[in-house]
C-alpha cells in the first residue's frame, strides 16, 4: 500500500515530493536514484540560448539565498537534442516535467509546438515571470491578462494529455488574482512560489552583492509567505497546485499539503545538501507509515478552527 501516491490533473505521482526548476539536474543520479521522487522538473528553458546575468549570481542570506541566474540555458533545440534525453534515459515511470518561459504569447506557444514533439514529456511547467517584450518588459506573471492570454493559447497547441501547470510569481499584490486568471484559461494546475525579489549589500562599501543589483529570494527564509500563498490561491481556485519555497524537511511538506498543495518542490535545500530531498522522500514515508495516513487525505485540510 503506498500511503504517499498523490497527482496533479493529470500526473500521478508515486509521492508528492518533486524538484524546483533550476536547482536540480541529472547529475543528482550521482547521489540517489532519482526514480524514487514524484516526478522531476527541469531548468526553464527559452527558444534561444541566453549567457545569463552578470556574476556575482548568487548570496547567502539569513536562511536563504539571493539568486539572479537569468534563466541562463542551451535553448530549446540543443536541449532538446542534449539534455532532454538524458533526462528520459535515467527516468523509467517517473514523470518529466519540462520548465520553460517565453517572451511573448507567441514564442510561448512556438516552444510548447517544438516540445510536442518530443517523446517522455509528461507535462510543462510554464514560467511566466519572465518580460513580455511587447508589453514594455513587463513581466507576463504581474498582468492577469497577459497570463490568461498565454494559458489560452498553450490550450490549442498542448496535447490534452499532458499537464500544463502555470508557475506564479508571489511579486504582486493579489496572487489569487493572477490563479483565476490562469485557470480562466485553462490551466491543469499552478506552481508556486517563484523567488520573491531581493537585494544585499556590502554594508562597507555600499556595493550590491548581486552583479545585477538585485535578485529572488528563496529558501527557509521564504516558507511562510509561500505557504499563506498556497493557502490563499487553494481557497480561490479549484485546480491542483505544486508548492514550492523553503521546503527542507517532510514536516514543512506536510505543513504545504495541508494549506492546499497536491504535491510539492523542493529547491534551495538541494544546494545545502544532494540528498535532502531524498531524506525527505524517507522521513515522509516514515511518517505516514507509522501514523497510518494517507497524504491524499491531507490536502487542503487546515484545521482553522479555534
Ligand atoms: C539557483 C536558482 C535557480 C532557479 N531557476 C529557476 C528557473 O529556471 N525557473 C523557475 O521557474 N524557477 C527557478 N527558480 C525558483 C525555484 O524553482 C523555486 O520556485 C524557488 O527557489 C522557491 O523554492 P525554494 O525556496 O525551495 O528554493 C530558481 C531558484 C534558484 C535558487
Amino acid at each position: 500500500m503506498n500511503r504517499l501516491k498523490t497527482s496533479l490533473a493529470k500526473i500521478a505521482f508515486k509521492n508528492p515530493v518533486t524538484v524546483a526548476s533550476g536547482t536540480f539536474g541529472t547529475e543528482y543520479n550521482n547521489f540517489f536514484d532519482i526514480n524514487n521522487l514524484g516526478a522531476v522538473v527541469t531548468k526553464t528553458i527559452t527558444k534561444y540560448p541566453k549567457h545569463g546575468n552578470p556574476p556575482p549570481r548568487l548570496v547567502e542570506t539569513p536562511s536563504g539565498m539571493i539568486n539572479s541566474i537569468g534563466l541562463q540555458n542551451p535553448g530549446l533545440k540543443v536541449f532538446c537534442k542534449d539534455q532532454l534525453p538524458e533526462y528520459t534515459d535515467i527516468l523509467d515511470d517517473t514523470p518529466l516535467i519540462i520548465s520553460f518561459s517565453g517572451s511573448s504569447t507567441e514564442e510561448f506557444a512556438e516552444i510548447a509546438s517544438f516540445l510536442e514533439k518530443q517523446q517522455g514529456i509528461a507535462g510543462y511547467e510554464v514560467n511566466v515571470s519572465c518580460p513580455n517584450v511587447k508589453n514594455e518588459g513587463i513581466s507576463f506573471g504581474v498582468d492577469p491578462e497577459s497570463v490568461y492570454n498565454v494559458v489560452r493559447l498553450l490550450k490549442k497547441v498542448i496535447s490534452p494529455e499532458k499537464e500544463l501547470i502555470i508557475k506564479l510569481t508571489p511579486n504582486v499584490t493579489d496572487i489569487a488574482a493572477i490563479a483565476k486568471a490562469a485557470v480562466d484559461g485553462g490551466c491543469d494546475s499552478l506552481a508556486l512560489i517563484n523567488t520573491l525579489i531581493g537585494m544585499k549589500i556590502d554594508w562597507l562599501s555600499g556595493k550590491p552583492l548581486i552583479g545585477r543589483g538585485f535578485g529572488g529570494l528563496s529558501g527557509p527564509a521564504i516558507m511562510p509567505v509561500a505557504l499563506y500563498n498556497v493557502f490563499k490561491v487553494a481557497q480561490a481556485v479549484d485546480v491542483p497546485i505544486l508548492a514550492m519555497g523553503g521546503i527542507s524537511t517532510y514536516q514543512d511538506v506536510l505543513e504545504f499539503i495541508y494549506a492546499g498543495a497536491h504535491a510539492v518542490a523542493v529547491g534551495t535545500a538541494n544546494f545545502m545538501n544532494p540528498m535532502t530531498i531524498i531524506d525527505i522522500v524517507n522521513d515522509l514515508n516514515d511518517h505516514v507509515e507509522e501514523n497510518e495516513l494517507f497524504i491524499k487525505d491531507l490536502i487542503n485540510q487546515v484545521d482553522l478552527s479555534n
